[in-house]
């Protein structure tokens, strides 16, 4: 199987086929099978919102490369007047850095540096845009997601319901008969923000931003929530989870904040920090929604370190955007060479890595068959995570 992965790495650098998550299936027994926010995927990779899915032209290179899932760019809520009230994250700007940062460990990683925030275009734009992706994820070729930035209150105040129950309507018409699957952004930039200086506050919104948005119309709507690193420690983390139980899902978590720059930040703090995270709730036994992993995944045996922290899929930004020059793959586009490298690399792609974990024994066959969605899953089929 080595040497069979080997030729697949080197033949798959010119082109990778849309369907290899069947061609894994049959060649190496592996199940890559993953799971976003209700939706069964073929394999556990996504991109995650941000300026790699603003337009037509970028999810149908994400189709046509056989990317799993992708989060729209998240849009800011309004009322019916047009009001915003987290106006202020609108911001237009287009200038982003790509560059090499080391983490607080040592390691060298990638971060990109931007002091963009959300869609900066009109919202009926941004309807068209769903309409698309609703179109997209009913074809079954590639699940797409909207995502949105509501109103957040001081704790003395109450929601605006009218931005959450007018937003959430437009979106749920603009995507048809099905339930709207949703992500609530809770950004780097918003926790390092003045409204995210007090713990209540957070722990609030986080309890009640579900049912304010459920809330906005009959039609359900299955929501995830991107809750951000805030800026406590670790219990914290671990308290915003729970506070977080009313979710369908939970993408755990948003970069970091450098309130000494004013930028989000990724790279290995932020993967050391979301891992020990995961790590400690994963020891609770409260139970969570479903988990979706973000945060410095760079390689298939990073998505496996979420995947064994209860992870059923994950969601890339950065490393969608290395240059050319980083990816093994010699001809395709962006994703396609991103997704060879994360699922085909001999020595740190998903295959390698899951291999590995079966010669550890922390990863049995089932009917003859290694099965990705088995890692995140408590069951007694994977050993604990270390
Ligand atoms: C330039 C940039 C813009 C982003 N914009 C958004 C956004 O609008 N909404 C959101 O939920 N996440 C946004 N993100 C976060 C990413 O979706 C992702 O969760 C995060 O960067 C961690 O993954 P990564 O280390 O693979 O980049 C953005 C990230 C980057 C780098």
């Amino acid at each position: 199987m080595r040497e069979q992965l080997g030729r697949d790495f080197e033949r798959f650098k010119r082109e990778l086929p849309r369907d290899f998550p069947v061609h894994v299936r049959e060649t190496y027994h592996i199940d890559l099978t993953g799971r976003y926010l209700g939706h069964t995927i073929p394999h556990p990779i996504g991109k995650g919102s941000g300026q790699l899915s603003l337009n037509q032209e970028q999810l149908e290179t994400d189709r046509e490369a056989g990317v799993a899932f992708v989060v729209l760019k998240t849009v800011i809520a309004e009322d019916p007047a047009g009001e915003r009230a987290m106006s202020a994250w609108a911001v237009h700007e287009t200038r982003m850095k790509v560059e090499r940062r080391i983490s607080a460990s040592g390691r060298e990683g990638w971060t990109v540096s931007w002091k963009g925030r959300g869609w900066d275009r009109s919202f009926d734009d941004y309807l068209q845009l769903v309409r698309l992706a609703a179109d997209l994820t009913r074809s079954r070729e590639l699940v797409a997601v909207p995502s949105v930035k509501y109103h957040l209150p001081r704790l003395e105040e109450p929601f605006r319901g009218a931005e959450y129950r007018y937003t959430t309507e437009r979106l749920a018409d603009a995507w048809g008969a099905d339930p709207l699957p949703l992500e609530k952004d809770f950004s780097p930039t918003l926790a390092g923000d003045r409204l995210s200086d007090e713990r209540p506050q957070i722990l609030r919104w986080l309890k009640e931003v579900p049912g304010q948005i459920r809330g906005a119309r009959d039609r359900p709507v299955r929501l995830a929530l991107k809750l951000m690193n805030a800026r406590f420690d670790d219990d914290f983390q671990l308290e915003m989870l729970e506070a977080a139980a009313a979710a369908d899902a939970l993408v755990v978590f948003n970069r970091l904040w450098d309130s000494a720059t004013g930028l989000a930040y990724g790279g290995h703090d932020l993967s050391d920090r979301n891992l020990r995270v995961l790590e400690a709730a994963r020891q609770r036994t409260t139970s969570m929604p479903p988990l979706v992993g973000t945060g410095n995944i760079c390689s298939g045996r990073h998505v496996l370190e979420y995947a064994r922290r209860g992870c059923e899929s994950v969601q890339l930004h950065t490393f969608f955007q290395l240059p050319l020059s980083q990816f093994p793959a010699t001809e395709g586009s962006r994703p396609q060479r991103a997704l060879h490298a994360l699922i085909f690399d001999p020595r740190d792609g998903l295959i390698a890595g899951m291999l590995d974990l079966e010669q550890r024994g922390l990863l049995e066959r089932h009917n003859g068959e290694l099965r990705f969605l088995d890692l995140s899953s408590p069951a007694d089929s994977v050993a604990p995570s270390h």
